[in-house]
């Protein structure tokens, strides 16, 4: 371990002797904030329902989890089951919460942030890290083209609630329970608020957000949106995390966006990286003006000291990983017109 790493910058105890707790351990980011509070020294309890669930294996064989990780079983709306995974935890990242519109998910993510915070205020723990969404932030129809996107910006949230966006509605209940509440129980917290989240993945199954891309390489998305998003690597995204807890004047928000692209970018840097898959070339909204490209601010992030994947390559590693693990075919160009 490098020197720069053998002390925490947050209340002078050694780092290798702290226990650092991640909820939603076993999930796309989860798994990878583990894997980097693992690589930095940490002890790391993560939590799951399931810990014995096979889907939760790969933690195990993360390099240091052997000596320094142990998986809790914990729901977010059982705070009992919180109160004890977070015992003796110096901080408390909060990631899990369900990537759904499903209406009756909404509670998993503002009640369980709510049982979050104040099982680690009840708990002692020292400092946390909250999981937000830039669905919580970008969702405004009524914002100028020209305003730049940071950490100011909220959604709209009648807007995203007429439009069904419910996962957005939930997130930005979920961010304003969580500072609430951890400024009524004076727990120092900062927020991470990630965008499309791409990249390798360190779990088998396929999540929300990698099955994007999955699904213009199969050719299932007969054709692509006439819409602008943000994207970020999800390596970055557990970096900020990291940052961000062991920055001790850290607090607020930190959005982690690498590029903005409208959705004809990203089809064509897939078809520029994976010519032999069948990936659309057809806009839903043909004729009609193109969606605008926003300008943004991550300025906050590198300041944390994060530096930004290209999309490029992040887009690249996350189909050779998609196709490793099984859920793309390796397909040559001959191949191509079979599909
Ligand atoms: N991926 C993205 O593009 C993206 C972008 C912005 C923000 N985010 C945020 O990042 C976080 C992680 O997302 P992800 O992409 O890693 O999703 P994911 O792979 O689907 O992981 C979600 C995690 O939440 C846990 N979870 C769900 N319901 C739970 C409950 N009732 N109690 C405890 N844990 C529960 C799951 O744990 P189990 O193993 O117990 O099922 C799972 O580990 C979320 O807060 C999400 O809103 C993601």
């Amino acid at each position: 371990m490098s020197s720069s790493y053998s002390k925490a910058s947050n209340g002078g105890e050694q780092q290798q002797e702290q226990l650092v707790c991640v909820t939603g351990a076993g999930g796309f980011i989860g798994s990878w904030v583990v894997k980097e509070l693992l690589l930095r020294g940490y002890r790391v309890r993560g939590t799951a329902r399931d810990p014995e669930d096979s889907k939760n294996a790969h933690l195990l064989a993360l390099e240091g989890a052997r000596e320094r990780l142990t998986l809790c079983r914990a729901d977010v709306l059982d705070y009992d089951s919180l109160r004890a995974a977070f015992t003796g935890c110096h901080g408390v990242l909060h990631v899990a919460s369900p990537m759904s519109n499903d209406p009756e998910l909404v509670p998993v993510a503002v009640e369980g942030t709510r049982n979050v915070i104040n099982a680690a205020a009840d708990g002692g723990v020292r400092r946390a890290v909250f999981t937000s969404s830039y669905g919580a932030v970008h969702m405004d129809p009524n914002r100028s083209p020209d305003t730049v996107l940071d950490e100011t910006c909220w959604s709209d949230y009648d807007f995203c609630e007429q439009t069904n966006n419910l996962y957005c509605c939930a997130k930005m209940m979920a961010e304003v329970t969580a500072t609430e509440e951890a400024a009524r129980r004076g727990l120092p917290l900062a927020v991470v608020v990630p965008c499309i989240t791409t990249g390798p993945m360190l779990q088998q199954a396929l999540n929300f957000s990698s099955n994007l891309a999955a699904r213009y390489l199969m050719g299932t998305k007969r054709s692509y949106t006439n819409a602008v998003a943000a994207y970020v690597d999800v390596r970055d995204v557990a970096r900020a995390h990291v940052l961000a807890y062991e920055r001790p004047e850290a607090r607020g928000r930190y959005l982690c966006i690498a590029a903005v692209l409208h959705r004809a970018q990203l089809i064509a840097m897939l078809r520029e990286l994976f010519p032999q898959y069948p990936v659309t070339a057809k806009c839903e909204d043909d004729g009609k003006p193109m969606a605008k490209p926003y300008k943004f601010s991550n300025q906050r992030a590198r300041e944390l000291g994060l530096e930004f994947t290209p999309l490029k390559k992040s887009l690249y590693e996350a189909v050779v990983c998609m196709q490793q693990k099984g859920h793309l075919p390796v397909i040559t160009q001959q191949q191509r017109s079979y599909l």
